[in-house]
């Protein structure tokens, strides 16, 4: 049956730049829970089945003495009302201790689970995890670098997390495993995939006004070779067109599309030559000395209509190289239809053949093209 959490995945707009959502067909959660898809799952469910129940009996069993007694001692003609009597020992030291030892029964399964959710295994492979508002970047042990998730099944697999700003929390319903990402510190945790399978990660701290829109999809492929294929991308051997639309895919769709519809900042297709209005009378037209003042120093000029501060990150030279900057602008240049476009998704070209067409458009992160989505206003 469907859950509720699969059921909110499938209504999001896919229309938005975003990573579609894998089909529900993909799933196979109860109605209480998300599909099964690591070792944490059931050590979870089960504990939460049990609180339940007991919480269950328990409601039974007062509101149905409450009512009887309600019933059988109200004020009523010819009925004796008896005065009732304040204490009983007993009775109070039964209705305590009992529930204490469901309660130390809870503690020590919760505990269980927490210990084993924090005590990392040896085996595991490191996965570097950096929030950004508002998007996810994971970076694997071979340099490569995604905005979704790759995972191996099998392969135990810690997060080494950090936040780039404000607080953030990584949260996968299927694995069962939720950690925030505190600015100024790493956090970790980590998970032992036992599926394959496309699931969704969640952004589950409210972190801005695009917090519902940072959440990406997982992939849990059968083997290593099958993640490092999926996960690969040759710098060198890349037009700058196309390492720039790399890039903006890694550091920029979360916040902006590559189309004129605006998102947490405005749309970047049709804008290279074109004039912006900054207010008070401050305008300027787009070009290279605008293009690298607004990355580096994103505070310097605020279209309008956009909250001020600016919500975007800075991007220093350690964030964005001078030579990814170069890569950068020839995409967006191309995205006003000058100079060399990137290459279509060879993922998208191919039709999505297989079953896992999700996570294969994930590839296509940073969305739509213009034709595949009405302009709107640019704000
Ligand atoms: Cu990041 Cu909410």
């Amino acid at each position: 049956m469907m859950n509720f959490l699969n059921l909110l995945a499938q209504t999001e707009d896919a229309g938005d730049g975003l990573i579609p959502p894998p089909p529900r067909t993909d799933h196979e959660g109860s109605y209480w829970f998300p599909e099964n898809a690591s070792t944490f799952a059931n050590d979870v469910d089960s504990l939460f089945m049990l609180i339940f129940w007991v919480s269950l009996v328990f409601f039974a069993a007062i509101v149905g003495a409450m009512v009887y007694f309600v019933l059988k001692y109200r004020e009523r003609p010819g009925h004796k009302v008896e005065k009732s009597p304040s204490h009983n020992t007993a009775l109070e030291i039964a209705w305590s201790v009992l529930p204490g030892f469901l309660l130390v029964w809870f503690f020590v399964d919760g505990a269980n689970g927490w210990f084993k959710q924090r005590i990392i295994p040896g085996d595991a492979e490191q996965i570097q995890v950096v929030g950004k508002q508002f998007s996810w970047e994971f970076y694997y042990p071979n340099g490569d670098v995604t905005t979704d998730l790759h995972l191996v099944k099998n392969q135990p697999v810690e997060f080494v997390m950090e936040s780039r700003d404000v607080l953030h929390s990584f949260f996968i319903p299927a694995f069962r495993q939720k950690q925030d990402l505190v600015p100024g510190r790493f956090t970790y945790t980590w998970v032992h995939p036992t599926k394959e399978g496309v699931f969704r990660l969640y952004c589950s701290e409210y972190c801005g006004d695009g917090h519902s829109l940072m959440k990406t999809n997982v992939k849990v492929h059968a083997s290593h070779a099958d993640r490092d294929a999926a996960t690969f991308y040759n710098w060198e051997d890349g037009k700058p067109v196309d390492n720039g639309k790399r890039i903006f895919m890694l550091k920029c769709a979360g916040c902006h599309n590559p189309t004129e519809v605006k998102k947490t900042g405005p749309g970047l297709a049709n804008i290279w030559g074109k004039e912006r209005d900054f207010g008070g009378g401050d305008k300027l037209t787009v070009d290279e000395n605008y293009f690298t003042e607004s990355i580096r120093n994103p505070n310097a000029r605020i279209v309008s209509g956009f909250s001020k501060p600016s919500q975007m990150t800075v991007f220093s030279e350690a964030d964005i190289s001078n030579e990814e900057m170069a890569w950068l602008r020839a995409y967006i240049r191309s995205l006003s239809g000058l100079g060399p476009q990137a290459e279509p998704d060879a993922e998208a070209e191919e039709g999505g053949s297989n079953e896992e067409t999700p996570a294969d458009e994930n590839e296509n992160a940073d969305g739509p093209t213009a034709e595949e989505q009405p302009a709107g206003q640019e704000g």
